[in-house]
């Protein structure tokens, strides 16, 4: 079957320009030009007056790279001839024409996107966003404490990532080798609640908590209470809250999925944690664990050959079990401008 007719959501989705996208950690982001692909195509980024710009990374004149310019006070000079752009992206100097040429309106660069910075992140939408930021309270919470993973590069497509991550039916086999052995394989009844083109699935159940130190002391069961929220912002943010009822502990775990190149795909994540007591090292060992899990996932995704992320109900076989992913996709669907009414 053609790929039109499968419904198939690929990295280069012109649709995908309406949302945001992460693209860097803020601190990857400096006054020298970076070039980052975004849906197929790259941008320049870099910092000026404290603040993230960027521009596609094109010159009008004859299509060289932006970034290979000279980035100055009040503009940016091509380095192919000169050309120069103040930062409203209008020329302001052609050398070639001397002082007396008129300069052509077309002679712009794409106007600035629309940059943000948040959570230690930089994101972009190339067109007036449709959704925000996903909204992660502890992180500003003085009682919780970050910790940053490291940035992946996966050859998937963005939407196989986000399905992965809203999924827990695999715990027991992907992740035998780190959490995964005494998980359940029934999937839980979740509560889902949606908003708009969001969502948040949420589920309590009772697990062997091995981790709690008042459990060797006897103060505390083995057998405890825990909540896992899932939170589904489009097209790829995501985060997962996981609420160990008898010790208080919190575990938010963040995905931000950035669509690079067709079937190519960036992924920033971070833990927010209020249980690890301010120390870094036992941070450091969180985020290595979460990795391990990361690589797990990574492996399966990494072995599909697909040519995009099927959209229509029909493109999967969907249980009871696979509810949570199933409204993802649905969503998704909404975000992007589709009528689901069909579902
Ligand atoms: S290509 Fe940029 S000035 Fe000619
Ligand atoms: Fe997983």
């Amino acid at each position: 079957m053609a790929p039109k007719e499968q419904n198939l959501l690929d990295n280069r989705d012109e649709r995908l320009s309406s949302f945001y996208h992460v693209v860097a950690r803020s601190t990857d982001i400096d006054d020298s030009p970076t070039t980052i692909s975004i849906l197929g195509r790259d941008f320049v980024f870099f910092r000026r007056q404290d603040k993230v710009v960027a521009f596609e990374d094109r010159c009008p004149h004859r299509g060289a790279p932006l970034s290979i310019g000279d980035f100055c006070e009040d503009y940016i000079e091509c380095g192919y001839h000169g050309w120069k752009f103040g930062y409203e992206g209008a020329a302001i100097e052609i050398p070639a024409l001397g002082g007396e040429g008129t300069i052509p309106k077309a002679a712009r660069l794409s106007s600035p996107y629309s940059v943000v910075e948040k959570y230690g992140l930089v994101f972009v939408a190339l067109e007036e966003p449709k959704a925000q930021i996903i909204e992660i309270e502890e992180f500003d919470d003085p009682n919780f404490d970050v910790g940053y993973l490291e940035t992946f590069e996966a050859r998937q497509h963005c939407a196989f990532l986000a399905d992965n991550f809203l999924d827990v039916a695999h715990f027991p086999f992907v992740h035998k080798a780190t959490f995964g052995d005494g998980e359940e394989k029934v999937v839980g009844d979740f509560e889902i609640v949606e908003d708009g083109t969001s969502f948040t699935a949420t589920y309590e159940h009772s697990f062997s908590n091995r981790e709690d130190p008042l459990v060797h002391t006897g103060e505390h069961e083995l057998v405890q209470r825990r909540r896992l929220t899932y939170r589904y912002v489009p097209p790829f943010q995501l985060t997962l809250r996981i609420d160990f009822l008898a010790t208080g502990g919190v575990n938010t775990i963040s995905f931000f999925i950035a669509p690079t190149a067709e079937r190519s795909s960036r992924l920033y994540s971070f833990l927010v944690r209020n249980d690890l007591g301010g120390s870094k090292l036992a941070m450091g060992e969180a985020v290595a664990y979460e990795e391990k899990i990361i690589v797990e996932d990574l492996a399966i995704q990494e072995a599909y050959n697909a040519k995009g992320f099927p959209l229509s109900a029909s493109g999967f076989v969907n249980t009871r079990a696979d509810r949570v992913t199933s409204t993802f996709r649905r969503k998704l669907r909404e975000a992007l401008g589709e009528d689901t009414s069909d579902e």
